[in-house]
């Protein structure tokens, strides 16, 4: 059962996203839930990849996706540390939101998606970018994990030991939501099969943003 407070989100992310293909609008999130859903011992237990999605589904409601990036990587405690680690706590980072309703990137802070623009024009739908396997374009939602490399400058100079890091930081982060999915019933899969030529471009990505990692999440029928 949806509460009216529920449903009046849902309108409003509806509403909003749909615009922000036009005006590039910043999308305020739900507030994340931070109790309830399954043990941790059961979501482990019931924590499996999946490529079965079905493109007629509903997507994620507002609220499921605010727990998700949250859980993912939020800020989990008052001085902006994260709900999962990174070395020296540099928060390299970003998540990249793939959406039917637009690009956006995860803003912990202030918990909103903002707009990914290129030449000060929004990104739309490229979930389709977001990976080379046929299933991928049937997710509610893609996430592409991107180290920013700079930021490792005071901890390395080493790229290769900077993307050593940033992989194991993209390893907990999206363990984080893998388990959130299963406690949630819903769908999905870590993926390293996409053109890191044509997302990178996609995303207007520069010499220093690396990508990680993608993760595809949905329902089933
Ligand atoms: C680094 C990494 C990359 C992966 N890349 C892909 C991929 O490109 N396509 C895919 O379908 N699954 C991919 N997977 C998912 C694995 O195939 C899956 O985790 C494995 O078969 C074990 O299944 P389980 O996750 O259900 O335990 C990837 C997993 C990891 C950890």
């Amino acid at each position: 059962m949806h509460s009216t407070k529920q449903l009046f989100q849902a309108v409003l992310f509806l509403m909003t996203t749909s615009s922000a293909c036009l005006v590039a609008q910043v999308v305020d999130l739900p507030a994340p839930q931070k109790n309830g859903g399954k043990s941790l011992m059961n979501a482990i237990a019931e924590r499996a990849t999946s490529r079965d999605f079905s493109a007629n589904a509903q997507d994620l409601t507002p609220q499921q996706l605010s727990n998700l990036l949250w859980a993912a990587f939020g800020i989990n405690r008052p001085d902006g540390q994260r709900t999962a680690p990174t070395a020296k706590n540099v928060q390299d980072i970003t998540i990249y939101v793939l959406l039917k309703t637009g690009t956006y990137t995860y803003d912990a802070a202030a918990n909103r998606l903002q707009p990914v623009l290129k030449n000060d024009k929004p990104t739309g739908d490229i979930r389709t970018l977001g990976g080379t396997q046929d299933f991928v374009k049937n997710a509610s939602v893609t996430l592409i994990y991107v180290s920013d490399l700079s930021k490792f400058q005071t901890l390395t100079s080493n790229r290769a030991t900077a993307r050593e890091f940033a992989s194991i930081h993209v390893g907990a982060i999206a363990q984080n939501a893998s388990l959130y999915c299963a406690s949630e019933g819903l769908r999905g899969g870590v993926r390293a099969s996409y053109s890191r030529e044509k997302l990178g471009e996609a995303l207007g990505l520069g010499t220093d943003q690396w990508i990680v990692l993608a993760q595809s999440i949905g329902r089933g029928n």
